[in-house]
């Protein structure tokens, strides 16, 4: 049995004529940039993800590059990120000048470690942090995240790129942030037909000025507040969105279904593996699957699997450190957590509409490739 990866196709069948006719209905009206149906949809992310205002934008790293200049982040300040996440919160503290350090995560819940990115403070004098939540659960010490930064003046922005869903003690993860984001990248967990995101914050100004700088940083439509950026989303996206936004719990469900069928199959085989899923007090929302081999590595087992006709990933195979334009950044440590896990990840097929045969298959193989190697 052949097993993709990810088909988002199964999650756009049951509403694929819905959409075709909302798409025609943006032809027609030539919703192409803003509109009715974007601020519908904004009005249905604030709602179902618990933020007072959302701000829809192009896609997830403008969001993150939009939501630091909201927070103040200014060239030359130091901001904190943690070394295993994807490239995008790199690159938007690089973008606007600002000086990325890189943190460590922690080995429990793979987030950025909290204990360290307090060291580093009291070393490297933090002017910002982009705290990830990341792989579908979020860090078991945000609370002492934002506790903290609010106490020492640190702008806290959280990038929720992954996080649709993902509460934390009972409330959305979107819900106590300064400024957070996420990104409709196709394969997250609410995606798009194309590229685009949204902000978050509980602040009316703030929001005010997010809109602003994902507008050109217009006042009126030819006088400018700031020197912004271009991110506006369509009628096109959001309708696509909100036809998602009503499948969204079942598609969650999905998902979550096949990650607790590969937690309870690797259970069984302490030896080769951790099958990660969020701690306690976090609900997760499945966006992968998130197995630490303990000693194969990911690579490995990975060519195993495509041999076998199983498509898997490694989210991430390697870390922040080791990409070319990193070379020479603060650190906080020697990051061995993160790197060490990253040879180690393997991620097995898990996608809204994954049959249970499908997970049966996965799971056969990859205990095949371990027992094999
Ligand atoms: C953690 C994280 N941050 C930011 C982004 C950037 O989002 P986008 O691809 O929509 O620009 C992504 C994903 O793509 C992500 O996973």
């Amino acid at each position: 049995m052949r097993v993709p990866f990810i088909d988002l196709k199964r999650s756009i069948e049951p509403v694929r004529e819905q959409i075709l006719a909302d798409w025609t209905r943006c032809l027609d009206h030539t919703e192409f940039v803003s509109g009715p149906t974007v601020q519908k949809l904004e009005k249905e992310l604030g709602r179902v993800l618990e933020a007072e205002h959302a701000v829809a934008c192009a896609n997830g790293t403008d969001a993150l590059i939009i939501g630091l200049q909201a927070l103040g982040v200014k060239a030359g300040m130091r901001v904190a990120v943690p070394n295993m996440t994807f490239w995008a919160p790199f690159e938007a503290i690089a973008q606007i000048g600002a000086e990325p350090v890189l943190v460590d995560i922690n080995p429990d819940d793979l987030q950025m470690d909290f204990e360290e990115f307090k060291r580093g403070h009291e070393k490297y004098r933090f002017g910002a942090a982009i705290l990830v939540h990341l792989l579908g659960w979020t860090s078991t010490r945000l609370g002492d995240f934002r506790k903290y930064c609010k106490e020492e003046g640190i702008h806290l922005l959280e990038d929720g790129a992954q996080s649709y869903g993902v509460r934390y003690h009972g409330e959305s993860v979107y819900t106590g942030a300064e400024v957070s984001t996420i990104s409709f990248y196709p394969a997250k967990v609410l995606g798009a037909a194309g590229d685009a995101g949204a902000m978050f914050t509980p602040n009316p100004k703030l929001a005010e000025v997010i809109r602003a700088l994902g507008n050109h940083g217009r006042a009126g439509h030819y006088t400018y507040d700031y020197v912004g950026w271009n991110s506006r989303m369509g009628g096109i996206q959001a309708s696509f969105l909100l036809r998602m936004l009503e499948q969204i719990d079942a598609m969650i469900d999905s998902r979550l279904q096949a990650e607790a069928y590969y937690k309870e199959f690797f259970d069984a085989y302490p030896q080769y593996g951790r099958v990660y899923t969020a701690p306690e007090g976090i609900t997760g929302n499945g966006y992968l699957s998130v197995i630490q081999s303990h000693k194969v590595s990911g690579d490995d087992l990975a060519a195993r699997l495509r041999d076998a006709g199983i498509g898997c990933a490694r989210t991430y195979p390697q870390t922040l450190c080791e990409q070319g334009p990193s070379q020479g950044c603060l650190r906080t440590s020697d990051l061995q957590h993160s790197q060490r896990f990253s040879r180690m990840v393997i991620n097995l097929p898990l996608f809204a509409g994954i049959t249970r045969e499908e997970c049966e298959a996965s799971a056969q193989a990859l205990l095949q490739a371990f027992e094999a190697l």
